[in-house]
């Protein structure tokens, strides 16, 4: 080789420096196989989106009476294939319209409540008291009263409402039946310590040991709920085996006979956690598997020479959230910053013409990115390959869909097309930045006016809807025939100021 140099020009030019971030492509766009196959839901049990939409207007809460119907019968076959004498429990708080109540009341559920109001409705639905289950950290002195006049089963949660009870039973010359809620770490997911005692450092043997100095109340089952949404079966085995230990050491203390235990609910439904990666149908466990898991423990442990207690079951959101809709309309499009992206102005000058030509990328975003191209003209560069991308703003927003915080719903368009898929984001209509529904569906280019619809949200949504800024939306079931009707209806003004009282002086003047 020559030794001569030879001189290479260069020009040194400083890139702004850009975050690495990793993002899960979800958006199909870019995916042959996704063209021309979006999904999209565009009926619901037989009865098209779009006219129940024009029927009942926007946003609108849908229910599946088929589905809650079978969701209830395949769960308690599940557990009476296993186990001998199994009652199930409708959670209200869960969902307590009055015609999903009924529809698993009809069922055979009994009722599970959490707070006097519930306690009421639960009534008010025609349960008789002994068919309550009462649950709940805080209960009425009241309320009280009147569940043991009633004969609910109280599930006790703390030492003052033991203390309130025996009162009660003293002042009353009776003997008050009641159970304790125990909470178990299973080491499964965060303990709910919050409710009731604890079965894992001596806190239930203790409030045992005290009972047996109580001749006015009477132990007559335990119960836990290990928590919500829980994804492993194990938690069951662990809380089923502990309550049976518990339920030996009373008897062995002479209290009980233990009529019965209660393991509660928090079987997951198919909803999808945030972060979760693979699909519901690949994460939830059946119901089989949890029902297995309570009934074998129960039956292996409990002592061969006594009756098997009876086992209730407080299932919520696994018999409800698939039989739940919303349907919502999309009012605005727009585009949004992609997260530790460039912004725009700065990626312009700091890329010049050397980077990648946004325009290469249009068809690989769908067609809303080419909103912000033309917006932008067409020779716009980045490193990235796009900015922004597609949002919509809907109808509803967080205040209806309380659980977005936790879970992602699927989000469908309610009309077909062969559009390619873009990661869309959902806002809400709600006045607030976090009013984030999604922060990326993968959904085709829509435009004002078009239906979406999102599922599973069947379970607590419904009861935890608030009024923030919007009026409520109808709710409709569809019932097993096929036919919409109605099981609360829009709210309006009169509605939600009927409660307000004017003071004198602050009346608007004649
Ligand atoms: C005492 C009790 N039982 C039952 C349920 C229903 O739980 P899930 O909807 O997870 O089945 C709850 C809800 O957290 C609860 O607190």
């Amino acid at each position: 080789m020559s030794g001569s140099i030879i001189p290479i020009k260069t020009t040194l030019v400083k890139l702004a420096y850009v975050t690495p971030t990793i993002r899960r492509l979800d958006a199909g766009g870019g995916n042959p196989f996704r063209h021309g196959h979006t999904n999209a839901c565009t009926q619901i049990d037989g009865v098209s989106v779009a006219s129940l939409a024009k029927e009942f207007g926007s946003p609108l809460f849908v229910f599946s009476e088929a589905t809650l119907r079978r969701k209830y019968r395949e769960a308690h076959r599940a557990f009476a294939r296993h186990y001998p004498d199994v009652q199930f429990a409708w959670s209200y708080k869960t969902n307590y319209l009055n015609a999903i109540c009924n529809a698993f009341h009809q069922e055979g559920a009994i009722a599970e409540v959490v707070s006097d109001f519930e306690y009421e409705k639960a009534r008010h639905n025609g349960i008789p008291g002994r068919d309550i289950i009462f649950n709940g950290p805080y209960k009425s002195r009241e309320s009280l009263m009147r569940a043991i006049d009633e004969k609910a089963m109280i599930q006790v949660d703390n030492l003052d409402e033991l203390l309130t009870l025996t009162d009660i039973a003293k002042q009353r010359s009776i003997v008050v039946p009641i159970a304790l809620r125990i909470h178990i770490n299973t080491h499964t997911h965060e303990v709910w310590s919050k409710f009731g005692f604890s079965g894992d450092n001596g806190e239930a043997e203790q409030i045992l040991r005290r009972l047996t100095t109580l001749d006015c109340l009477r132990l007559r089952g335990l119960h836990c709920h290990v928590g919500t949404f829980i994804l492993d079966p194990v938690a069951y085995r662990i809380a089923a085996s502990r309550l049976v230990e518990l339920a030996v050491t009373a008897q062995a203390m002479n209290l009980g006979p233990i009529e019965y235990l209660n393991l509660g609910g928090g079987f997951a439904s198919k909803a999808r956690l945030h972060g979760q990666y693979l699909p519901p149908d690949q994460v939830t466990p059946s119901i089989d598997s949890y029902a297995e898991a309570i009934c074998s423990t129960i039956q292996t442990l409990w002592p061969t020479s006594q009756k098997l207690p009876r086992l209730y079951l407080e299932t919520g959101r696994a018999l409800i959230d698939e039989a739940g809709w919303l349907i919502s309309t999309v009012v605005a499009v727009k585009t949004r910053p992609i997260q530790g992206a460039t912004t725009l102005p700065i990626a312009m000058a700091a890329y010049g013409k050397g980077g990648q030509d946004l325009t290469q990328s249009r068809s690989a975003h769908g067609k809303g990115l080419s909103h912000s191209l033309s917006a932008y003209g067409k020779n716009i560069h980045t490193q990235r390959g796009a900015l922004t991308h597609n949002a919509i703003v809907i109808d509803a927003g967080v205040h209806l869909l309380y659980t977005a915080t936790w879970y992602q719903p699927t989000i469908l368009p309610a009309k077909a097309t062969a559009d390619p898929l873009s990661a869309t984001t959902v806002y809400g209509c709600l006045c607030m930045n976090i009013d984030v529904v999604r922060e990326e569906a993968p959904l085709p280019s829509l435009t004002t006016g078009d239906q979406i619809v999102m599922h599973p949200v069947g379970a607590y949504n419904v009861t935890q809807a608030m009024q923030f800024i919007q009026y409520r939306p109808a709710v409709v079931m569809i019932d097993e025939a096929g036919c919409p009707r109605i099981i609360r209806r829009k709210e309006d003004l009169r509605y939600v100021q009927e409660m307000e009282e004017m003071p004198a002086h602050l009346a608007k003047p004649n």
